[in-house]
């Protein structure tokens, strides 16, 4: 019997948990990048921390005509250059490829699904794998709908001798309506408790401290309400341009590629109520109860309070880069957008009035991912007859990445004998407080969804839920094309409506 051998598994175990259930995994698009950049990286970097289960076997299957052996070589390439720790373990590799296989086959032609059925049942009496399995869809969504079905018929789906999971990427849905076509697509074939979509996002770590943070400590839940807090922003800001998804990329826009997921995702974890546990469903129900309570923007609300961008050529850290309508695959009229700012509002009796700024874009001047929680100022009265003419309110700061950290910024006196005021922060950093290695943010998905821990995946109701919020905004931009596209160049900090949007409410942006 082919094992893998866990490495230190008894002091990892004790620090993590137990390694993951006996699996093989299934990975539908296994030439891609998404394979070789992130899936590949974080089953190895969970073998290392001897997470993986010792019985274990993953399968990759696409078009290219690889066998086995051809497979093995090439993500024993791949590995090399996308691991994501500095030293790499030969041994742990080793014990891992050898639990590698490959089946090529056309999506659409039912052999494959036979082809691939009949290796399971051989990779299950070798690796002992119990007849558990996770599909992963690691293809673009125009064929999640069929292969779906296909493994339905082919009875990959039924969970008489292991479990049958099947892991969906984003996007889910198009909008609205073909998301919901999608989820009634995937019912035919599974249950709810057998789908499970993926938003990387919530294999952060400083995504999944959002809650931790919230409510492991005493301080800061009371202040956490329209009474203490006066606005709070998202930004999602990243440096690169769309990386030759020039197809993909016309066809979703920021709006859909990162703020009606990632985004809502953070925002719900901010603002959400306190879950009666951290049980998986009392999360998700929390989250989708304060997303339910985002007021629906009116048409006109749209106009007001949303803003669209697309990025012009430019430059971005000494480099002069193209315009997004020189990129490969976009249209030269393009009206996709690149940039997106919201305000919205979560209309419940812990938010009413506070607004909440969302902005995304790409081709900005940094990359940096981060959540402020501005809180209402302090009295200015003692400071009245002194020198000091403003005093800038408390921030929190949430360094979702890089530099991974939370920093609260208070008001400290200057050493002297004038009384003179300057903003000071406290600053956890992760990488001073923590031992961590690098990961790819999928290990812990990946593990959740060999453990049965649904928390941080997405039931079909969130789904939903985050479109119609966003449905209206799609609405109203598809039917009023905009007119000053491109209205950003590359390396600034998106058009000037988006500054617009915070100085009318006398706000500005917090720029990394
Ligand atoms: C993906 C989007 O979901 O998230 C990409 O499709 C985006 O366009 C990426 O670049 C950002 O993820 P991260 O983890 O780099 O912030």
């Amino acid at each position: 019997m082919a094992e893998m051998k866990l490495h230190s598994e008894a002091a990892v175990g004790a620090r993590y948990g137990r390694p993951a259930d006996p699996c093989a995994i299934v990975i539908f698009g296994a030439s891609g990048d998404l394979t070789k950049r992130l899936l590949v990286p974080a089953l190895y970097n969970l073998a290392c921390d001897g997470l993986l289960p010792r019985n274990f076997a993953l399968v990759g299957t696409a078009l290219s005509d690889m066998d086995h052996e051809s497979f093995r070589d090439q993500m024993s390439k791949d590995i090399r250059q996308f691991t994501t720790r500095d030293a790499f373990d030969e041994r742990v590799w080793d014990d891992l490829v050898r639990c590698l296989y490959y089946v090529p086959g056309n999506f659409e032609d039912p052999a494959t699904y036979r082809r691939l059925a009949q290796l399971l049942d051989e990779v299950d009496a070798k690796h002992q794998t119990r007849g558990n399995h996770l599909f992963y869809l690691a293809v673009p969504p125009v064929v999640f709908s069929l292969i779906s079905r296909q493994l339905g018929q082919a009875r990959l789906t039924d969970e008489e001798k292991g479990w049958s999971r099947l892991v969906v990427e984003k996007p889910f849905g198009h909008d609205f309506e073909s998301a919901v076509s999608l989820d009634g697509d995937l019912r035919q074939h599974w249950q709810e408790h057998q789908i499970w979509r993926i938003d990387h996002y919530l294999g952060k770590e400083t995504v999944q401290n959002l809650l931790t943070f919230r409510f492991g400590n005493g301080i800061f839940e009371p202040l956490w309400n329209r009474h203490h807090i006066d606005h709070v922003q998202l930004t999602a800001a990243e440096k690169i341009g769309v990386e030759g998804r020039g197809n993909y990329y016309e066809r979703a826009g920021i709006l859909r590629d990162m703020i009606q997921n990632h985004m809502l995702q953070m925002l719900s974890y901010i603002a959400m109520e306190a879950p009666t546990s951290f049980h998986a469903d009392d999360i998700r129900n929390g989250k989708i109860e304060v997303l339910k309570a985002i007021r629906p923007l009116t048409p006109e609300g749209v106009l007001t309070n949303t803003v669209r961008g697309q990025y012009s050529g430019g430059t971005v850290d000494g480099n002069v880069v193209l315009g997004y309508r020189e990129e490969p695959d976009v249209s030269q009229t393009s009206h996709t957008e690149t940039f997106a700012a919201a305000k919205l509002f979560v209309d419940n009796w812990r938010w009413a009035g506070v607004p909440f700024y969302l902005r995304s874009g790409k081709r900005l001047p940094k990359r940096s991912t981060e959540v402020t929680i501005q809180f209402k100022g302090a009295p200015e009265v003692l400071f009245r007859d002194t020198p000091v003419e403003r005093l800038e309110a408390n921030k929190l700061l949430f360094h979702i990445q890089p530099d991974e950290g939370i920093e609260l910024s208070f008001q400290a006196k200057v050493p002297g004998p004038i009384l003179h005021l300057q903003t000071v922060r406290m600053h956890f950093e992760y990488k001073a407080a923590f031992e961590t290695t690098r990961g790819t943010g999928y290990e812990r998905l990946l593990y959740d969804c060999m453990i049965k821990d649904p928390t941080l995946f997405s039931r079909a109701d969130l789904v939903e839920i985050a479109w119609k919020i966003a449905q209206p905004i799609l609405d109203v931009w598809s039917s009023l094309p905009p007119r000053d596209f491109p209205n950003y160049p590359a390396g600034t900090w998106g058009p000037r409506d988006a500054a617009l949007l915070m100085e009318r409410d006398g706000l500005e942006w917090r720029n990394p």
